[in-house]
């Protein structure tokens, strides 16, 4: 890490990484330590700390270190760490540790506003990304006084999951990290929408979000510019992802087709209310004396996915939507689905067989990837990431190669 205040969420971070059985080498710099001094590093990581190549030095950890790393994370890394790696510089163990590794690098960024919108900083974090290292786009919110703007780290839940994401993919991928979605800008919605009957009440869905935040975390993870809708969810912000909140179906829609405008994909994971009331009462409708009870008269809400396939918002856009579906005695699950990807004109529809209520809130999913050439996917069960990453390489497939 390096000298920002957000030091102290490292710790955080650290222990996650020490908790889930992984060998951990902190390197700090010396203005790190002036924020968390080093029997912090120490005793969460269970190892001495050292900022200097001096320390140690029959063991050449300035080289063994980086050499030995399966994944580097610096977080969090300051405007000035990223110029020196920029450009190469190797005054300190972490910078040396930088310039030895030959795995995947991750850069959290935290800083105030100013600092990470300076020409200097945009041009060095463009170099960094033009070398494969994987710089995630700082979170929006409180700063270290009372401002707010772009520069918080994110949360170190959320850098977590994006390097054990990163490392599980490598490993798959035997060692590489793919940043295969580097300078596209894809948008996800997730979650579901609510429509209001009175100040306090709404009619509502099961669906908890935890796909669209996979869809939204896997996909940063593989260098895209990401933008999350997430209408109701109640999870942490994915790091290096743009979230936008939403509640109704209308807002839904104006912010995903407000983000469209210029995205090489679209993935509808949330669950819009089909319906809304006709009538929105700006007072709490009360009971009435003579036990009667109102009747609320519903109106259809535009289908989104249908409307971003017929009435596309660029000429390479992929287009994808999810359906939950039962077998009936009208058809299978795929019978039904097949007849809804024709009826939306999306490009890929992944299919969820929902009889019994299976995928609501689960961390785990399986599903069908149908595409308009006819073809089908099938994912077995396993984590909603991994769907996630299936539907990215579909979503590939289909754009055009830059
Ligand atoms: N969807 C949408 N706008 C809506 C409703 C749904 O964009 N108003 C999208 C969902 O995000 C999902 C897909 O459409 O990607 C399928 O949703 P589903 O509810 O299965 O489709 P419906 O058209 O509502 O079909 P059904 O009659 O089977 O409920």
């Amino acid at each position: 890490m390096s000298g920002g205040i957000a030091a102290y969420k490292a710790c955080e971070l650290l222990r996650r990484f020490t908790e889930s059985g992984h060998d951990v080498t902190v390197v700090p710099t010396a203005a790190a330590l002036e924020f968390v001094g080093a029997p912090t590093w120490a005793a969460l990581s269970g190892k001495p700390v050292s900022t200097e190549v001096w320390a140690s030095v029959h063991e050449v950890p300035h080289v063994r270190i980086g050499q030995e790393a399966a994944l580097v994370v610096v977080a969090p890394a300051t405007a000035d760490l990223l110029a020196k790696a920029a450009h190469g510089l190797a005054d300190d163990l972490l910078t040396n540790t930088l310039l030895t590794a030959r795995c995947p690098v991750v850069f959290a960024p935290a800083m105030h506003t100013e600092m990470w919108e300076h020409p200097a900083t945009r041009a060095n974090v463009a170099t960094l990304r033009s070398r494969g290292a994987i710089v995630i786009e700082p979170a929006e919110g409180r700063l270290t006084g009372a401002d707010t703007g772009k520069g918080r780290l994110p949360e170190p839940g959320e850098i977590f999951a994006l390097a054990t994401d990163l490392l599980a993919r490598g490993e798959e991928l035997g060692g590489a990290t793919v940043q295969d979605l580097a300078g596209r800008h894809v948008v996800v919605s997730a979650g579901g929408t609510r429509e209001y009957l009175d100040p306090v009440r709404f009619i509502g869905n099961r669906s908890s979000g935890l796909q669209g935040y996979a869809l939204a975390r896997t996909a940063a993870a593989r260098g895209a510019e990401v933008t999350l809708v997430a209408a109701n969810v109640t999870l942490p912000d994915p790091a290096g992802v743009k979230v936008v909140k939403v509640e109704t179906t209308a807002q839904l829609q104006e912010h995903v087709l407000e983000a469209s405008t210029a995205a090489d994909a679209v993935v509808m994971a949330a669950a819009p209310a089909d319906f809304r009331p006709v009538d929105v009462s700006i007072h709490k409708i009360k009971k009435s004396d003579d036990g009667g009870s109102p009747e609320i008269r519903l109106t259809q809400n535009p289908d989104i996915l249908a409307g971003l396939a017929a009435d596309r918002p660029n000429d390479h856009i992929v287009v994808v939507g999810f359906a939950a579906e039962t077998g009936d005695a009208t058809g299978s699950v795929l019978d039904h689905a097949r007849a809804k990807l024709l009826r939306k004109g999306c490009d890929l529809l992944v299919v969820n067989d929902v009889g019994g209520g299976a995928v609501f809130g689960s961390e785990d999913n399986e599903a069908v990837v149908l595409a308009k050439d006819g073809s089908a996917t099938s994912v077995p069960l396993g984590s909603k990431a991994a769907l996630a990453h299936v539907i990215w390489d579909r979503v590939l497939g289909l754009l055009p190669q830059s």
